[in-house]
């Protein structure tokens, strides 16, 4: 094997196959969700979740999601009260992920939680990693598979240019259907907290949960990823406002521009493009020396929300 860049495993029976052996025995593995890309390793391996930090350069405390097949497996190392079972009825399996209680006797290394009392769970819909969950037969944690602060991975392509040989292997089932990462909820008796916009939609969840309160200020310990700045290229990116001389512009719906999130003016296909286009943005402004990624501001709307906030806190103030 070329130390240079991890192994790419097809996304067949023998790739899942060689990716929970890997897996099982402590290694890291990019795997395919149906959000983005995520850094796996076996949650209940102490040796093993400590490679993820080290490999994205994450802080110690910022906890992970953990990646289980199904609601029983959940309530394993979770508390699931009726509020959390009436959200994993409704959404999983699918691009959401529940804070919830951490159980007594979860077997979690203890570098997955951070420390806090609460996991974050989440049951995927992607049919490879639905197979690899079984194969392992462990809960997988795994954060989104890029260097901490920096975009998501949508393709392997994104996660080798990213993390290089820090990832043992990627299992490449082509680019991610959502593109953007799951929605996080804290649903609790006296109403559920939104965490992070996601690939869920609001209004879909309001349709169960009544309003959300959302608790989205960056920085909280309530969900402590949401730093302020993240998903930032390499290159200043502009949110909204005119283009000036020499930007690399993205567009969004008819229009001239160098790259378009949709030109059908579409938050879906929005979404599912907004990591590849802004690589690609980033690429091309490093290429011709441009000086900034000017992106224009989505409707708030769907998964416009959650693309809002991802440039957002990609962006470079004034
Ligand atoms: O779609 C996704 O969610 C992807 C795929 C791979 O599943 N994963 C992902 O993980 O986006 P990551 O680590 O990039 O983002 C997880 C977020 C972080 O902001 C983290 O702080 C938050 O979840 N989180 C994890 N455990 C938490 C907890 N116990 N309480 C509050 N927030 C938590
Ligand atoms: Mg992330």
């Amino acid at each position: 094997m070329p130390d240079q860049v991890p192994t790419i495993l097809a996304a067949d029976g023998d790739g899942i196959a060689r990716a929970a052996r890997l897996l099982r025995d402590g290694r890291l593995v990019a795997v395919p969700t149906e959000t983005v890309y995520g850094l796996a390793a076996d949650a209940t391996n102490e040796t093993a979740v400590a490679r993820i930090f080290a490999a994205k350069g994450r802080p110690g405390f910022n906890p992970l999601i953990v990646h289980v097949p199904d609601l029983s497996a959940a309530r394993r190392i979770a508390t699931v009260s009726p509020e959390a079972e009436a959200l994993a009825r409704a959404f999983w399996p699918g691009a959401l992920t529940l804070v919830l209680p951490l159980a007594p006797d979860a077997g979690l290394a203890p570098p997955v939680t951070a420390g806090l009392s609460t996991v974050a769970i989440r049951v995927p819909a992607h049919p490879v990693m639905r197979a690899l969950l079984a194969e392992v037969g462990r809960p997988l944690a795994a954060p989104s598979a890029n260097p901490s602060g920096r975009m998501s991975a949508t393709t392997a392509a994104h996660v080798v240019d990213g993390l290089g040989d820090a990832v043992d292997a990627v299992l490449d089932a082509g680019p991610c259907a959502v593109g953007v990462e799951s929605t996080i909820l804290a649903p609790r008796p006296e109403g559920t907290r939104l965490l992070r916009e996601g690939g869920l939609p609001r209004e879909a969840i309001e349709a169960i949960t009544g309003p959300l309160t959302a608790d989205l200020t960056p920085g909280r310990v309530e969900a402590p990823g949401q730093m302020e700045r993240h998903y930032a290229p390499r290159v200043p990116l502009r949110l909204g406002g005119a283009a000036e001389a020499g930007e690399v512009v993205v567009g969004f719906g008819a229009g001239d521009c160098d790259l378009n999130l949709s030109e059908a003016g579409d938050l879906d296909e929005a979404a599912l493009r907004l990591f590849s286009v802004l690589h690609e943005a980033e690429a091309m402004a490093l290429d011709r020396g441009a000086p900034a990624i000017r992106v224009p501001r989505l409707p708030e709307k769907g998964l416009g929300r959650a693309i809002n906030d991802r440039l957002q806190r990609a962006s470079t103030p004034g």
